[in-house]
This record gives structure tokens, sequence and C-alpha cells, in this order.
């Protein structure tokens, strides 16, 4: 497969400022790209920026975004339209994991907010510039959890049960973003933007919560299996960097498109997922035409 070339292209990364994010925009960096940090905390996101221009001699931007507020994602949307003529990656990498329920400042459930439905709205304000660029790109940094999981209509926002340790919670946000992928992938048919989410692979970072036990025991035994958030990160440059002739609507997993179970393909239930998720985030079908 043929590399397209970076430089100069306006890659986007949300939580670019740590772990997997970090690693792909150092390596976008390098390539010359002109990219974008897409931070909630200045204060990380400013030594991001300088540990990538101390590593690459490429200084990244830095802009404000909390997916945990669809009035912040709006105003950091806006901020990149003042910014920038159009976008080429976007690449929604920034996620969470929380081991007990908590709500975003919109009342979703915090898991489902910041890794489903803040981006969503991201991605949609900024198809306006995607549009705009000669072939564009959405990539989901997504995870195998998703797999294992769907989306409970009947209780999104996991008021009667959150599960236990988080991971229910997590994975469902994860099966909504790869549900609504599809779905986005089918409404821009024909043009120019493809989506697609990717699989990191187990990696060594920031995302385990420490004060539980659990996750702390999983942190630990990650120094045998995990790779590195620089070993995991080829695997987002590869949906940014290489050709794929207009591939979209796929879930990849080491640089392949991998099939998902029928309850993330089902097409009623892809349908339902994108409606109940646009609705909530104040959103219509009209947006996509
Ligand atoms: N690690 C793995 O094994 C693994 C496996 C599969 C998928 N993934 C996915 O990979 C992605 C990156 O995670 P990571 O493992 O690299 O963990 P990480 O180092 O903790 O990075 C997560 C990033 O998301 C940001 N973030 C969290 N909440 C946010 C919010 N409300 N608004 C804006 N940014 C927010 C974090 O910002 P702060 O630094 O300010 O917290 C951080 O920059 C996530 O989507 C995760 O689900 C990870």
């Amino acid at each position: 497969m043929s590399e397209r070339p970076m430089n100069g292209k306006v890659v986007v990364v949300t939580g670019g400022n740590s772990g997997i994010g970090l690693e792909t925009a150092r390596v976008l960096s390098a390539l010359d790209a002109r990219v974008i940090l897409a931070c909630r905390n200045a204060e990380k996101a400013s030594v991001a920026q300088a540990d990538i221009e101390a590593s690459t001699g490429h200084r990244p931007e830095v802009l404000a975004l909390d997916l945990a507020s669809l009035d912040a994602v709006r105003a950091s949307a806006a901020g990149l339209v003042e910014r920038c003529s159009h976008i080429d990656v976007l690449i929604n990498n920034a996620g969470t994991f929380a081991t007990s329920r908590a709500e975003t400042a919109d009342g979703f459930e915090r898991t489902l907010g910041t890794n489903h439905l803040g981006p969503l709205l991201f991605t949609a304000l900024l198809l306006p510039l995607l549009r705009k660029a000669d072939q564009a790109r959405i990539i989901h940094v997504s995870s195998e959890a998703a797999l294992h999981s769907q989306p409970d209509l009947s209780d999104l926002q996991m008021t009667r049960s959150y599960g236990r340790f988080g991971f229910d919670a997590y994975a469902r946000s994860k099966a909504a973003q790869a549900m609504a992928s599809r779905a986005l992938a089918s409404r821009l048919e024909g043009s120019a933007v493809t989506v697609n989410a990717v699989h990191p692979g187990h990696v060594a970072t920031n995302i385990w919560p420490r004060h539980a036990l659990v996750w702390r025991a999983v942190a630990a035994m990650q120094s045998w299996f995990a790779l590195t958030p620089a070993q995991a990160a080829p695997r987002v440059v590869f949906l940014a960097t290489t050709e794929l002739d207009g591939v979209s609507g796929e879930f990849f997993k080491d640089d392949a498109p991998m099939p998902l179970p029928h309850e993330l393909t089902d097409e009623n239930a892809v349908q339902a997922v994108w409606a109940r998720s646009l609705g909530l985030v104040g959103l219509d079908e009209t947006h996509f035409t």
C-alpha cells in the first residue's frame, strides 16, 4: 500500500497531550503535518507541545477541548473554523475510563459523553471543514472492548446499573461509537470524507484508573504484555497516511479491517443508536446532507 504525503496536511488530534494521542501527534508532526492538539488541560497541552517540538523540530498548535461539555465542544469547533480553511484528518483519540458513574455537564453518563457523544458533535461540527479537503479522514481510536458489548437503548445513561469496575460503561461507549461510525460512513458515501475506527492494541497509558485496585493490577501487569504508546501510534498513523481507496465504515485491527459482531452491524440497531445519539447532541439528519 502506498503512503500519501502528509506535509502541510491539517491534522487535529483530540487528547494529543498523552499516551497514544501524544505519540500519534509526534509521528505526524515529524511527517511535517500541521498538527493541532485538542486538549482539555492547557498545562498538559503546553508540555506536550514543547515535547513534540523538541523531538521533531515542529511545534504543534494547541486548541482547548473538553468533550464532557457540549458547549465546550461547540466553542472548540468554532475556534477551528476560525483557524483553518479545511481539515485533512480528524483523529478522535481522547477517551476516558471511569470506575464509578458520574455525569457530564449535559447530564450524560460520563464515559458515553466523553467517548462517544462529545466526539460525535465535534465531528459533525467539523464536517464542513473536512468536506473542504481533497480527501479527508475521520479516525476514531476505538477499542476491542466494543466487540464485547452494545449500547442498551433502554438505559443508555446507565442509571439502573453501571456494572462493576467501569468496564461495561467503557465497552458500551466504544460500541456506540463504532455503530455511529458505520452510520456516518453511509451518510458520507460519495463524498471525499471517510470514517474508520481502529483498535490500537493494549497499551500502557494513563487511561487505567489508578485508585481502583483491579485496574492498578492491570496497569502493573501491562508492563509484561502491553505496547508502549509509541508502539501503538503507528496503527493510528496508518489510517491517516496510507492510501486506502475510499475505505470507510470499517473497524481496523493490525492495519486491516476486521469483521464486527452482528450486534454492532445490524442495520436497525445501528440506525437506532445513530438517531438517539444525534438527538442527544441536538442534531438531526439535515446536518449530514
Ligand atoms: N490504552 C489502551 O490499552 C487502549 C486500548 C484501546 C483503546 N484505547 C483508546 O485510546 C485512546 C487514547 O487513550 P490512551 O490509552 O492513550 O490514554 P491516555 O493517555 O489517558 O489519553 C487519553 C486522552 O484523552 C483525554 N481526555 C480525557 N477526557 C477528556 C475530555 N473530557 N475532553 C478532552 N480530552 C479528554 C486525556 O486528557 P488528560 O490528559 O487531560 O486526562 C488524554 O489526553 C482512548 O480513546 C482509549 O479509549 C486505549
